[in-house]
């Protein structure tokens, strides 16, 4: 049994270089902005930060449309910044993973070009081609509403290419073993370069058959395996976090049996399950999303998440829920994006509640796996719904009240800084909120240090409890000989819960608050009784806070 996993106990930091910190003031963030914010990042207290994509690229997809894997965008640094920077990174303990797009490249990639230019060349057979528009042509877009079509005429090689995102971005023939090995070369210098791993984008499509005449595409999970052994032989202790949003029923096909392929999983299947619950105040089916994710390996763990730099996607909730989600969070068309999800940040959707949000953090933290962070979640950044598509929650950093917050000194930041409104930079700031002991700021920093010293939730096994009332998810980790208790009240009105602990022994009778003064003792029935208020929760350790001398060593 494998005890060091270090990312089964972490809280993961997810930030673009280009809307961090601009330290050479051309109004692009850069890495020694970013080098220049770690110390910040360090009191936050997050062990690992996910790096989107970096690498040079036109920029058409946020940088998902890379045109050299081995390269960092100029505009960011050079790769010797890169460096610097993970070494900084390192020095207080924090880890880099980096985004790894390999589905498919830019279509300005010099691979590409060549594929398209010339039939013969070795790059041809890297990409998906057919002479003919495949009947299947304007199926499965990942993008509809705004992509039209998965295969589009290159007016060059005079044949369609095949992409499963945007024309502009062809999709690699990951089938043919020469991408593999590229694909492993890719990884192994950026671990040279001291990242722990990858953020891997896209999974299910860069492992699916592809082509013309493929009617049904298949998984090829073998790969996986090949990735990770990759991967685990050039450095232990690195891992791959996996962006699937799969069906509960094949999750641990990329898990792996054995615990041989992905390291963690983003769970979508609880993430728009806890958004019905929030939006609904029924717990049963985030319930029973859990129980269904419940099954991984040893060494495998869920990343879990609100909001990420895409949209939220609500496309695996049936029609009725969606649309109570949508009613609650995102009513209006311009909130709403491809026909299943929400593109707002947290905040507005939440309507800038301090209670909601809180409600809503303090689930990420507890539900069962690794929180994954978003950067400017931690101050309530806001959105702007003036900028397309999914660029509305993707501007710059919110430092201070300085000119654009405090991200750029030039006058034209690539990306607006959110200049107006409640949300706006001049109330929503990170100097502000470091000032004020009850800001948001404070809150999640507080919040962070206790989650670590929480691991059952990491690593421990949850019980759902009974507590009569579906709008209060009840909780309890145990784990080597340790138990916490975790109360959510997904409610506007207060509720008052009588609950057993479900533990056989003693230990039970006490529940010590580790957020409150309000701890609780079981009735002489054995049942504790609670009363939350509107969207209040509860951390609980079971006993009493000499746990530490009871935890056992296996
Ligand atoms: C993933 C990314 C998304 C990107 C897409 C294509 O879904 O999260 O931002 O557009 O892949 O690379
Ligand atoms: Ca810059």
């Amino acid at each position: 049994m494998i005890k060091d996993l270090w990312y089964k106990n972490a809280v993961i930091y997810c930030l673009s270089v280009g809307t961090y910190m601009d330290a050479n003031g051309d109004g692009i963030g850069d890495f020694s902005g970013l080098m220049r914010r770690l110390d910040y990042l360090n009191g936050l207290g997050v062990s690992a930060i996910w790096l989107m994509p970096f690498q040079a690229s036109p920029g058409r997809d946020n940088g998902y449309d890379i045109s050299d894997y081995y390269s960092v965008n100029p505009a960011y640094g050079t790769l010797g910044d890169f460096v610097e920077f993970t070494h900084a990174a390192k020095q207080r303990g924090i880890r880099v993973l980096i985004d790894l797009v390999v589905n498919h490249t830019s279509d300005q990639h010099p691979w590409f070009k060549e594929a398209r230019r010339d039939p013969k060349s070795k790059h041809r057979d890297w990409y998906v081609w057919s002479k003919k528009k495949p009947t299947n042509a304007n199926k499965g877009m990942v993008f509809p509403g705004v992509q039209k079509s998965t295969w589009t005429h290159d007016p060059v090689a005079k044949e369609y290419y095949f992409h499963r995102f945007y024309d502009f971005q062809p999709d690699l023939n990951t089938s043919n073993p020469e991408v593999l090995a590229e694909i492993l070369r890719i990884m192994g210098f950026w671990i040279q370069l001291g990242v722990s791993g990858f953020r891997m984008d896209a999974v299910p499509f860069v492992i699916s058959t592809k082509g013309a005449d493929v009617k049904k595409p298949r998984e090829q999970y073998a790969m996986l395996r090949d990735l990770r052994e990759f991967l685990q032989w050039r450095v232990g202790d690195s891992m791959i976090l996996a962006e699937a949003n799969v069906l509960p029923s094949t999750d641990m096909q990329y898990f792996g049996d054995d615990g041989d392929r992905m390291h963690m999983m983003f769970n979508f299947q609880v993430n728009q399950n806890l958004f019905y619950a929030l939006a609904s105040a029924d717990t049963k089916p985030l319930i029973r999303a859990m129980d269904k994710t419940k099954k991984r390996p040893h060494s495998g763990q869920w990343g879990m998440f609100l909001r990420n730099h895409d949209e939220l996607d609500l496309g695996r909730l049936s029609e009725k829920q969606r649309q109570t989600v949508f009613d609650a969070f995102g009513p209006n068309k311009e909130d709403q994006l491809y026909d299943r999800g929400i593109r707002r940040r947290l905040a507005p959707m939440l309507g800038g509640d301090r209670r909601r949000l809180e409600l809503a953090y303090s689930l990420m933290f507890t539900l069962p796996g690794t929180p994954v962070l978003r950067y400017g979640d931690e101050l309530g950044m806001g959105d702007d719904l003036s900028l397309p598509e999914r660029e509305c929650c993707r501007t710059p950093m919110q430092w201070s009240t300085e000119p654009h917050g405090g991200f750029t000194k030039s006058d034209k930041p690539i990306m607006p800084v959110i200049g107006h409104g409640p949300y706006g930079y001049e109330h929503v700031n990170a100097a502000f909120q470091r000032r004020d002991p009850n800001s948001m700021l404070n809150w999640i920093e507080r919040i962070i240090r206790m989650r670590k010293e929480v691991p059952e939730v990491g690593w421990g096994d949850f019980e759902a409890l009974n507590v009569g009332n579906d709008a209060v998810l009840a909780l309890r980790y145990d784990w080597r000989n340790n138990s916490v208790l975790f109360l959510h009240n997904f409610a506007a009105e207060p509720i008052e819960v009588e609950f057993k602990t479900g533990l056989a022994d003693q230990r039970g009778a006490r529940l010590v608050n580790l957020l409150g003064d309000e701890h609780s003792e079981a009735k002489k029935n054995g049942k504790h009784c609670v009363c939350l208020e509107s969207y209040g929760y509860r951390w609980y350790r079971v006993g009493g806070l000499d746990y530490l001398l009871n935890r056992s060593d296996v």
